[in-house]
């Protein structure tokens, strides 16, 4: 993609019409979406959810009329997270994703938010040096969780 392509691309909240592209992009980039073991990961719930919790930090880019990449935010009055960051995969290596970051970064730093966390798969190595490339850096933790209601049972990523 030139560089003129790049200057028309904008980012813009998440819009209900734009679901069907945003979870064919999702199941593009994650293939976790396509793994039927993993009832948990369903985009359709994943959105449903974001749309009421903090809609206003759930944002697309956007080429023309082409949702091309996505990232939700979150912040919960100490610190703040995201999310479902994913540019389509025909258009990496072009700045979207660094840009979506910088939007996302910039909405909650809008709200006082003090520091932003983030997860990356473990095996995702390339991720990972997405996230440095951009300033970010490992904490010195361990991530732990425990789902809640009717996926309790489900494996823990
Ligand atoms: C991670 C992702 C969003 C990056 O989007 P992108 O638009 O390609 O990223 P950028 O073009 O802004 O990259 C900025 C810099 O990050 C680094 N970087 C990006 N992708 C990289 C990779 N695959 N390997 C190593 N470094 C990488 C480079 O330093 C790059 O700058 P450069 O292209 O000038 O060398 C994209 O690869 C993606 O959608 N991956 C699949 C979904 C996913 O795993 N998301 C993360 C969930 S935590």
């Amino acid at each position: 993609m030139t560089t003129t392509a790049t200057a028309t691309l904008s980012i813009r909240r998440f819009e209900a019409n734009d679901t069907d592209a945003v979870v064919a992009l999702w199941q593009q980039a994650f293939p976790e979406y396509r793994d039927v073991t993993k009832p948990q990961r369903n985009p359709h719930l994943s959105i449903a959810n974001k749309l009421a919790t903090q809609p206003e930090l759930f944002f697309v880019a956007v080429l023309g009329e082409r949702v091309v990449g996505t990232v939700m935010g979150g912040y919960d009055g100490h610190r703040g997270w995201l999310y479902s960051l994913a540019v389509d995969e025909s258009l990496r290596r072009h700045g979207i994703g660094s840009r979506l970051v910088a939007h996302v970064e910039n909405a909650l730093a809008a709200l006082g938010c003090p520091k932003l966390n983030l997860q990356v798969l473990s095996a995702k190595s390339d991720v990972r040096a997405f996230y440095e490339a951009l300033g970010y850096r490992a904490d010195a933790v361990v991530s732990l969780g425990k789902r809640l209601g009717e996926l309790a049972d489900s494996p823990p990523v």
